[in-house]
């Protein structure tokens, strides 16, 4: 049987990555998370997902069919698999709030599959939500797919389950966040921004960052003001005094290099460099485009990987996918 993707089954959202404008620690709580006051914004490194149903025409929507709902995550083997990863236990625990019960690789040949394939380009364990903006974009698009009708704050109380930085990327945009990262409060943005972002080669743990805040760091009296300010202007030198984020010396504590490359950052021509959430990446903010690529030049002997990029980025872009019926890898490697 020729798997089959038409319209109205198969979808693709485009999810872009997210920095954290502002990032204010007021301690430890009783759960172990940290409370926060931050200020997120998407920024223009986008990952991009399909989601498709396959299956005998005609079982796709049948009730019956939703109970026998199999679910299969498709990603590069240099990314997590299966349930580790959060773009599939996105989809797995909306198919269990919504009734469907996938039942993982099980054996019904007739089962309908829900296929998400992930094409990954925002970095990894870098500090810019890639992960937790693939289960938004899973989430946005499920709750299409499989017609569950769930409104936006519902979706957020799911993406809250799944992560801190979930909720924020069901909607992207610009944000103020509260408590854990997840109480999200949508705020007036203009821009664009225009950012230098340097992933680091080696991955740091975003637990170990919340432990050396732990034993080196009190909360101070910072407030997200003048960020929310500066972002209702379009004036980056005003955003560039306003950037801040209280894991930075955390981070740095555990990664020395990353001090002296935010100096460079500074020294080559950046209005600003902070730390991505809780790194390793380094953001760099420039005065405009040419800025931009002119410094992403002058670092490129030690940030080949440098990533030119705007700000605000919106939100998951849904589209239906209709190259997948005769051109998309996908629906080859079905066949
Ligand atoms: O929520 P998420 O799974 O993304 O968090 C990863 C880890 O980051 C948590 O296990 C916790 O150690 C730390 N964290 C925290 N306070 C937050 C968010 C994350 O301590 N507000």
């Amino acid at each position: 049987m020729a798997a089959e993707g038409i319209d109205g089954t198969a979808l693709r959202v485009r999810v872009p990555a997210k920095l954290n404008l502002f990032l204010a620690v007021h301690g430890r709580r009783g759960d172990g998370y940290h409370e926060l006051v931050t200020v997120f914004q998407t920024v223009s490194v986008y990952d991009d997902l399909r989601v498709a149903l396959f299956g005998l025409p005609g079982r796709r929507h049948h009730p019956a069919a939703r109970r026998h709902m199999r679910v299969e995550l498709w990603a590069d083997p240099s990314l997590p698999q299966g349930r580790d990863n959060l773009a599939l236990r996105a989809a797995l625990r909306l198919g269990e709030l919504s009734g469907i019960l996938p039942s993982e690789g099980g054996t019904d040949r007739d089962a309908v599959r829900t296929i998400i394939d992930l094409d990954k380009r925002i970095p990894l364990t870098a500090g810019m939500a890639g992960g937790s903006a693939d289960a938004a974009g899973v989430l946005v698009a499920l709750n299409r797919l499989w017609r569950c009708g769930l409104s936006v704050d519902q979706l957020r109380t799911v993406a809250a389950e799944l992560g801190s930085d979930v909720p924020f990327c069901v909607t992207g945009g610009t944000a103020l966040g509260g408590g854990r990262g997840t109480d999200i409060t949508p705020v007036l943005a203009r821009g664009p921004f225009h950012w230098v972002i340097c992933p680091a080669a080696e991955p740091l743990s975003t637990p170990d960052v919340y432990r050396a805040w732990d034993h080196r760091s009190r909360p101070r009296e910072a407030r997200a003001d003048e960020v929310l300010y500066a972002v209702r202007s379009t004036d980056p030198g005003r955003l560039a005094a306003a950037l801040h984020n209280e894991l930075e010396e955390a981070a740095f504590s555990l990664r020395p290099e990353l001090r002296t490359r935010k100096q460079q950052l500074l020294e080559s021509g950046a209005l600003a460099a902070v730390l991505a959430g809780s790194g390793p990446t380094l953001l760099a903010l420039a005065a405009d485009e040419p800025a931009a690529h002119a410094l992403a030049v002058a670092i490129e002997h030690w940030c080949p990987q440098a990533i030119v990029a705007t700000s605000p980025a919106g939100g998951p872009e849904l589209s239906r996918d209709a190259g997948l019926s005769d051109t998309g890898p996908l629906l080859r490697t079905l066949e």
